[in-house]
């Protein structure tokens, strides 16, 4: 298993503190914020990470993560030219993808997950896609999923006005090698996005997706509201962990 780590994009929400550097290296309590999400990928096992970064702030992100020895791991380096949709990630990855399997998680997303269920779900996967969804309070700014009575997946639809449930697709999808093919039958949105959402949708109407509710703590940080409170929790939860030591 391969994986992604998608941090391009402008960060003009978050101007000017994106003048700055890119919003994935700003801090979040004590460490830059793609930290997090590195992490994750390779707690669950994944040492062979594809880092797709801004033409801009490449050197930044070369000089803050290197190689990938210090964190045991192998980074490549891929640019996102233009912000042109998630699902892209996975024709600028193509040749890294190579015939495995990939798990793409977002820079921007820290998953606080005690269980090691993303380890599992890693672990465990062996095809179709799989992707994870949490209850949030504010279903449409997220790809949002709808669900039949016996909580089986039906749909997705991003960044619905009126969202059918208040389950959020987080930043976190694991896809078999179909992806690379798939996301090149997509057309662009009506934003001009290549949509991980209907990348899923495909993988969901051929019944190969597998919707896991995410029992851990996620947050995203794409606005200042978001971001403070993505430092508040990360600072708690390390001193919660001195304190046990
Ligand atoms: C993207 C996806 C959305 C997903 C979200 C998770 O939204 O398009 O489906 O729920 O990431 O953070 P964006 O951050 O591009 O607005």
């Amino acid at each position: 298993m391969k994986g992604i780590i998608l941090a391009g994009g402008a960060g003009t929400r978050l101007k000017p503190l994106t003048l700055v550097t890119s919003k994935q290296l700003l801090p979040v309590y004590n460490r830059p914020m793609i930290f997090y999400p590195l992490e994750t990928l390779i707690q669950a096992g994944i040492k062979d990470i594809l880092i797709i970064v801004a033409p801009d702030r490449a050197g930044d992100f070369l000089r803050v993560l290197g190689s990938g020895k210090e964190f045991n791991a192998k980074f490549t380096y891929e640019i996102q030219e233009r912000p042109e949709g998630l699902a892209q990630a996975f024709i600028i990855g193509e040749t890294f993808i190579g015939r495995d399997s990939v798990s793409m998680i977002l820079g921007d997303n820290i998953f606080f997950d005690d269980r090691q269920q993303i380890r599992q779900g890693v672990k465990s996967f062996k095809r179709g896609a799989r992707v994870y969804a949490k209850k949030v309070s504010d279903p449409e700014r997220y790809g949002v999923v709808e669900f039949t009575k016996n909580m089986r997946a039906k749909g997705i639809v991003e960044k619905p006005k009126v969202p059918r449930s208040t389950y959020a697709v987080t930043g976190l999808y694991t896809y078999d090698n179909r992806v690379v093919e798939l996301t090149k039958s997509l057309k662009p949105s009506p934003r001009g996005e290549l949509e991980i959402t209907d990348l899923n949708n495909i993988y969901l109407h051929r019944r190969l997706l597998d919707v896991k509710i995410f029992e851990g703590e996620w947050l995203d940080t794409g606005t200042f509201d978001s971001l403070l409170l993505a430092n508040t929790v990360a600072a708690e939860r390390l001193r919660g962990k001195t304190i046990a030591v």
